[in-house]
């Protein structure tokens, strides 16, 4: 086994090998998962801090729900009515919760190197549930996992990432991950949504939705982040929906379709895929939790 994870800021702090040892734990957690009492007794007596300073459902709640089938204690931080208000740094606010006696804190933020920055200053894992429009790398892994468990394995399968890839830190985390398990990722977005550097990255980028899912073994949708857009990116939201909104007709029998949430159903999805059988969503849910177990497992377990 590779040298012990001390952090997971970006995918960059993993090896091939790591990966294969992360899917491999969550197999063992998600087999937990299925039992009656959900839990194993592997991080018991830690405390891990979910400090979130930009909105989550899902990811917050999945790694509170990993920590605590893990058996550790956690504990939540909200920006909104925190010190940070009364002008504290984020360094003051995090060194405060350590000096409590935090094991692991898990970071979300708007700015892009929070987490990077924490792991640097802190000396206990930092794990990054979201920074800005850079990396999101737990989501990534439990995309690929979701895949992995679908099809058997990854090596030379086509993931086709839909949507707005700009604002998108899911998106890079992808594209980072990918060489590394042997996924070939195709990018689909309108021009304006592709940032100008990642067109001689050698990924294939389409501009039309259906030559850039035709083949693929799977689809990645990604939503308009509007709240991270200061000017419209194009022209018309109608257009965006009427040329790259996935709908049944563009999708074929044994393709998966994910979405990392939330979706905006009408406008990057249409409704009507909710039947289509490959629809994976609530499954990459639920294996988040069991991918989520495997990482704090990884960073503080044994
Ligand atoms: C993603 C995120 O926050 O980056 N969602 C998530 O973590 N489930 C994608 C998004 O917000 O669109």
């Amino acid at each position: 086994m590779a040298e012990r994870l001390r952090h997971l800021v970006g995918i960059r702090d993993l090896e091939a090998e790591a990966i294969q040892h992360l899917y491999a734990l969550a197999d063992q957690f998600y087999e937990v998962l299925q039992q009656p009492t959900r839990k194993v007794a592997a991080l018991v007596g830690r405390t891990i801090g979910l400090l979130f300073f930009e909105s989550s459902s899902r990811t917050r709640i999945s790694f509170e729900l990993a920590a605590k089938r893990l058996g550790a204690d956690v504990v939540s931080f909200s920006a909104a009515g925190s010190s940070l208000e009364k002008g504290e740094s984020l360094l003051d606010t995090a060194k405060n919760l350590l000096a409590m006696g935090l094991d692991a804190c898990v970071v979300r933020h708007s700015v892009v190197g929070t987490a990077h920055f924490l792991a640097h200053h802190l000396p206990i894992p930092v794990i990054n549930a979201g920074d800005g429009t850079h990396e999101h790398p737990t989501q990534a892994l439990l995309d690929t996992y979701t895949l992995r468990r679908h099809f058997g394995g990854l090596a030379g399968l086509t993931l086709t990432i839909v949507g707005d890839i700009l604002h998108s830190r899911v998106a890079l985390s992808h594209l980072l991950l990918a060489p590394k398990v042997g996924l070939r990722i195709r990018l689909c977005a309108p021009p304006s949504l592709i940032p100008p550097l990642w067109y001689g990255l050698g990924y294939p980028i389409y501009h039309r939705l259906a030559p850039a899912l035709r083949g693929a073994e799977a689809v990645l949708v990604l939503r308009l982040q509007r709240e991270r857009m200061k000017v419209a990116p194009i022209a018309s939201w109608q257009e965006y929906s009427r040329f790259y909104q996935v709908r049944p007709e563009h999708l074929q029998p044994n393709q998966v379709l994910l979405h990392p949430g939330p979706i905006n159903w009408g406008v990057e999805l249409h409704p009507a895929v909710k039947d289509f059988s490959g629809v994976q969503i609530l499954s990459q849910v639920t294996h988040g939790v069991a991918v989520r177990m495997a990482v704090l497992y990884a960073l503080l377990g044994g």
